[in-house]
């Protein structure tokens, strides 16, 4: 009986993992899940983004499914303020969740639903590879009353363990690996790059390695995306690009996500978007990134393959029979996506 922990966290997150939890049940009884109240939810309560009750089940559970964290309520500048991220980057951190894994693959259906000319975006099918527990986001940070700075760091064994993350999964797929970094101005990129060549050399010569300086992947991103197999980078450029990357697909709404850490330990589980405050309490959430969040925990949380391409099957199937929520140009519903992607997994 796998135990996975729900945090619902902000705007649309409970309406959106309500959904996904139904969409389990349908798979199988076979799951008990704990919820947790995260984020600014739980700062409400609490006090504080994340309990040590909640990491302490995270860490206790088989793995971690997270919708949303984050809106206006919660937001300031002021340094001493508890604040939503700070649940999202503790449970990262506690959990020693280094390896972020976003794939990017847009539907042939929704071709037309993406910003970019169809030619540009066919036979996209990319995975970003982000550090996500070293660099500028856990760096020192000082703020005085005339300065700020955040030190970006990082260790030759965090880019060596992230490094072997992108080649073995590169070895899965077209065994294409582009390292995303700023060398030509960053010592901590350079390193990086001397890193990631090192690895290569050693174990993975049946990959082919190319050094992209991350503003020029940011152009090859939108210019030739079909051209990506995995992108591997640093936590910031990791954050920004997959945004972009997202955009591919037509919608971030559509953009599922998994961080991983030791082999073993619990993984974290959750669409890339936010909380979208504005649509919350709407019903027009588009709930299948939740789902292909699900898809993912399934397959690297759970071991449960066969039901991680199943629901991934009938999420297709839905789009391919026309479902469209608002963010896709459509009209559909939380409610009304949900049940198609339901019936499309009763249909197998
Ligand atoms: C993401 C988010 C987070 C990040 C925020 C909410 C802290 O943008 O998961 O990409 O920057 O990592
Ligand atoms: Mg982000």
């Amino acid at each position: 009986m796998p135990t996975i922990i729900t945090l619902p966290g902000d705007g649309i997150g409970p309406e959106i993992l309500a959904p996904a939890l139904e969409l389990l049940r349908t798979i199988s009884e076979d799951f008990t899940f704990d919820e947790h109240a995260f984020g600014g939810a739980a700062i409400d309560i609490h006090g504080t983004a994340l309990t040590d009750e909640t990491l302490a089940a995270c860490r206790k559970a088989d793995a971690v499914l997270l919708a949303a964290v984050g809106g206006p309520k919660w937001d300031t500048t002021d340094p001493e303020a508890p604040r939503p991220e700070q649940g999202l980057l503790g449970l990262r951190k506690g959990l020693g969740l280094y390896a972020n894994l976003r794939p990017v693959r847009p539907l042939p259906a929704l071709y037309d639903a993406s910003p970019l000319k169809r030619e540009r975006i066919e036979g996209t099918d990319l995975l970003v590879v982000r550090e996500l527990t070293g660099g500028i986001y856990f760096g020192a940070k000082t703020r005085t009353a005339r300065s700020a700075s955040d030190l970006c760091e990082y260790s030759v064994e965090e880019v060596d363990r992230i490094a072997h993350v992108a080649f073995d999964a590169a070895r899965l797929r077209r065994k294409k690996v582009a390292s995303v970094d700023k060398a030509n101005v960053l010592e901590t990129s350079r390193q990086w790059r001397e890193v990631v060549h090192i690895v290569h050399r050693a174990r993975y010569n049946d990959i082919e390695l190319t050094d992209v300086l991350v503003d020029n992947a940011a152009m090859q991103l939108i210019a030739r995306p079909a051209d990506f197999d995995v992108i591997v980078t640093e936590n910031l450029f990791g954050d920004i690009l997959s945004d972009e990357a997202a955009m591919i697909t037509g919608s971030i709404g559509m953009l599922p996500s998994a961080s991983l850490g030791e082999h073993g330990d619990p993984g974290l589980f959750e669409p890339v978007h936010g909380s979208a405050p504005d649509i919350a309490g709407s019903g027009a959430a588009n709930p299948l990134a939740m789902f292909l969040s699900a898809a993912m925990m399934l397959r690297h949380g759970l071991g449960r393959d066969a039901d991680a391409a199943a629901v991934e099957a009938a999420v297709d199937r839905a789009l391919d029979g026309g479902l469209r929520t608002r963010d896709l140009g459509g009209e559909a519903t939380t409610a009304q996506a949900t049940r198609a992607v339901i019936d499309e997994l009763g249909r197998e």
